[in-house]
């Protein structure tokens, strides 16, 4: 555990997977993870984005453990379960960050969502997650970890409602949340924590193509924002790093909401937005 006479980094000697590696929150959290002194494995369907995604993370942290990377689909057992048999050579898994998820375009409301887009969201988002703990605790117990930490992401659309409808992304997400207090009782006098991440709409790619110069969309949203300014993956992964590290270890259970108050909010105020900071997928 780093401390005030070993500055070597809040991660220092822990390994680390995280799923989703190649997109917004995973990327970001990767960098901090690496920059902590943690030595990472990527996963990620995205091959190719796994490799110049590396590459960057060790362009930003020369002298920082370079990451691994492994594609994996995390909705297959067998895939997921090579993935954590992988840090086993380095002592097994030590934070394990289940973080890979979908919405996909056709979810829709109670009526229009397709069976099969409902299948695919719960086999990703809420299975995909299953496994990954189950390999992740089963790597913890056999290690003897002291202080090993699962971090896994929900969504605030598990807490408060949406008249835009994503019924089965909204549905995994609350699988997530009760999934994850759960095995945080189970596990508790295993010293494995377990906590869920509850990120607000963050300004991606994909949420700004999707908002495009539509005004009247984008105010809809922005006004619930105290800030208001949706968050950057870079304000997850800051949380995500608390978590990971011994700091948190009376942290178990919780839904972390990281929102800027979105959640909290009734009337919001006026005046400028705040700024926002700068993600590392902006830099280099
Ligand atoms: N972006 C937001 O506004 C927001 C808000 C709340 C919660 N979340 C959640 O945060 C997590 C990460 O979101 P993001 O915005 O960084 O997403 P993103 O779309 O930028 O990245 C997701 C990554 O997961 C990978 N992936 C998809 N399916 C996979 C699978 N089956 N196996 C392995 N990898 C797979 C993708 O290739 C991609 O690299 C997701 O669980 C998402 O639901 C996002």
């Amino acid at each position: 555990m780093a401390s005030i006479q070993s500055p070597v980094g809040r991660l220092a000697g822990k390994n680390a997977i995280v799923t989703g590696a190649c997109g917004g929150i995973g990327f970001e959290t990767t960098c901090l993870f690496v920059r902590e002194g943690a030595r990472v494995l990527m996963l990620d369907l995205n091959e190719d984005g796994l490799a110049k995604s590396a590459s960057r993370v060790q362009r930003l942290f020369p002298d920082k453990i370079a990451p691994l990377t492994l594609k994996c689909n995390v909705s297959s057992e067998p895939e997921v379960a090579a993935a954590v048999e992988k840090l086993e050579e380095f002592g097994g898994v030590d934070v394990m960050f289940n973080n890979a998820g979908i919405m996909h375009a056709q979810d829709d409301d109670a009526i229009n969502t397709p069976e099969s887009i409902w299948d695919l969201t719960m086999a990703i988002n809420v299975k995909g997650v299953w496994f990954g703990c189950k390999h992740a605790v089963k790597s913890m117990l056999k290690n003897k970890k002291p202080a090993a930490s699962i971090i896994n992401t929900a969504s605030v659309v598990a807490l408060v409602g949406s008249a835009a409808p994503q019924l089965a992304y909204t549905a995994s997400k609350g699988a997530v949340l009760a999934m994850t207090r759960e095995l945080a009782m189970v596990h508790a006098r295993d010293n494995i924590r377990f906590n869920a991440l509850c990120p607000a709409p963050l300004n991606t790619p994909l949420l700004q193509e999707w908002l495009g110069d539509d005004a009247e969309k984008r105010r809809r949203r922005e006004i619930h924002f105290p800030t208001g300014r949706f968050g950057e993956p870079i304000e997850q992964a800051h949380a995500v790093l608390f978590l990971a590290s011994d700091e948190s270890r009376f942290v178990n259970g919780t839904d972390f909401v990281v929102d800027g108050g979105m959640s909290r909010a009734y009337i919001t105020g006026e005046g400028p937005v705040t700024a926002a900071p700068v993600n590392f997928s902006q830099l280099g």
